[in-house]
């Protein structure tokens, strides 16, 4: 399990999951239209999108990337995602 911040709330997901599946776990709806579990990652309609704080400049299509692939912050604190940041 590894822990991440989402919407100021911190909880603990498989490594595994799309940071789209970690947000529903913490409780925040992602509008979605080509993510399915059951089928290949498109991440081709951009409806998806959050912040990833200390990842691009620009949001990120949730249902494309995995927990797995954030990095800790520089102290070694969980990494943090937004999903109702003004950017979002
Ligand atoms: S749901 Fe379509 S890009 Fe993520």
């Amino acid at each position: 399990m590894t822990k991440v911040i989402i919407d100021n709330v911190e909880i603990e997901v498989a490594p595994e999951l799309t940071l789209l599946q970690a947000c529903e776990q913490a409780g925040a709806e992602i509008p979605r239209f080509c993510f399915h579990e059951r089928l290949s990652i498109a991440g081709n309609c951009r409806m998806c999108l959050i912040e990833v704080k200390g990842g691009p400049p620009k949001p990120v299509a949730s249902c494309a990337m995995n927990v797995r692939d954030l990095r800790p912050g520089p102290n070694g604190e969980p990494p943090v995602m937004f999903t109702k940041s003004p950017m979002v």
